[in-house]
């Protein structure tokens, strides 16, 4: 069978290797350095001209297996792998974008990522405009080339907004500028962004790739000739994976799609559920006919994924007492392990922010954003019933 017919749950167990021999498990290649036999092998691999490794911040074989199973699952000519998710972000960065030259930003993306892009990037002087995710792909056309990079992130954190990839895609790629996006709540298995126009995927791999909240990784997929300028960044930014998180990740992987099926599905159901419940005042997941951008999210998504938040009918008081009660969820940050986590954004991802920013984001003292796991669907309603028979009548 040709690799190219290969689906992505084949892809997430057996990458592209048609493997006649050795172990069945790609080894941890626990190493820094390589040995050489001589001088002109040394010099033909630091070189780029036979393939071999040399150092491991450069690159590794237990990374290079992962980054090919997640270049197969993207639809991307390269991946490269990193010690986290801002170490993608920023060796991206870092790699595409010069002193003096703009990235133009949607105003959803994960909080790190505003700091990076407001408190770090000055310092080589980059400037980041932000724009409200509704008017993104007209931002873009009136822009008339002016930015370097097109960054956006969808589904967003944590009220679930979605941007049309394909829109955004094609209108970067008409004003000629690269566009990048943060694709950790989609997964490869609910959404491809590449094979709809986008240049380059980035996920927080700590969260579902992982999918066990056990290791902090990012992974970059995207053209040659992109990745090229990437790795580059990368290697001399230095946050380089480890072999044996590179094996974690491997292994979180091959279950990626029955990961994702569950998580789609307990999440569907638990939102349909308390969609009927009068003591939540609003349900945000992207499978809810109710949502602003369900359309666009079927149109584009395989699957609506994990996540989704919900505004209880109470104060900040009410909302903390609900999680604390929980006893399956667990209070936690992060999200996309096979463990089911309830967080409170105020307190935690969005803490510190004023009242206008936070209404701007939709979010208010009642949001409870929910990482739903894989555990049986009735016990995580059952949870969430319970503790919510606690707060409110
Ligand atoms: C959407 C999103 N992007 C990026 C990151 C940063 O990833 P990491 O924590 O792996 O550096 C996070 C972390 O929570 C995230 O949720």
């Amino acid at each position: 069978m040709k690799n190219k017919e290969r689906q992505p749950s084949t892809l997430c167990v057996q990458g592209t290797h048609a493997q006649t021999s050795g172990p069945a498990v790609v080894p941890i290649t626990q190493t820094s350095t390589f040995v050489f036999e001589n001088q002109q092998q040394m010099l033909d691999s630091v070189q780029g001209k036979s393939s071999g490794h040399v150092y491991t911040r450069w690159s590794n074989p237990t990374t290079e297996n992962v980054e090919e199973k997640i270049s197969a699952l993207e639809g991307t000519e390269d991946t490269h792998v990193l010690a986290s998710g801002m170490a993608a972000i920023s060796s991206a960065v870092m790699g595409l974008v010069k002193g003096g030259e703009r990235i133009l930003s949607s105003d959803s993306i994960y909080g790190g990522t505003v700091q990076l892009f407001n408190k770090i990037l000055p310092h080589s002087g980059i400037r980041v405009d932000y724009v409200d995710t509704d008017e993104l792909v007209d931002r873009i056309s009136d822009s008339g080339g002016t930015y370097k990079l097109i960054f956006f992130e969808t589904p967003t954190n944590p009220t679930l907004k979605v941007v049309d990839i394909k829109k955004v895609a094609d209108a970067a790629r008409a004003s000629g500028t690269t566009s990048m996006i943060d694709s950790t709540f989609g997964t490869p298995i609910n959404q491809r962004p590449h094979k709809l126009g986008v240049d380059l995927v980035m996920h927080s791999a700590t969260k579902y790739l992982g999918g066990h909240s056990d290791i902090i990784a990012g992974t970059l997929s995207g053209p040659t000739k992109i990745m090229a300028d990437v790795r580059g960044a990368a290697k001399l930014l230095g946050g380089t994976m480890d072999p044996f998180a590179s094996f974690l990740l491997d292994r979180g992987i091959k279950t990626l799609g029955v990961r994702m099926e569950r998580h789609n599905f307990n999440a569907q159901y638990l939102a349909e559920k308390l969609e009927k419940d009068q003591r939540i005042r609003q349900v945000h997941y992207p499978g809810l006919p109710s949502h602003p951008h369900h359309d666009v999210a079927r149109k584009q998504m395989d699957g609506f994924g994990g996540m989704l938040a919900i505004e209880i009918e109470s104060d900040l008081a009410g909302t903390s007492t609900f999680v604390d009660s929980l006893e399956i969820f667990l209070n936690a940050v992060s999200l996309g392990g096979v463990e089911s986590l309830a967080s409170i954004p105020v307190l935690t991802t969005h803490y510190g922010l004023d009242e206008q920013a936070l209404a701007e984001m939709n979010i208010s003292e009642s949001t409870v954003r929910l990482s739903v796991g894989i555990e049986d669907a009735e016990d995580l309603l059952g949870d969430l019933t319970s503790a919510l028979d606690l707060v409110c009548n």
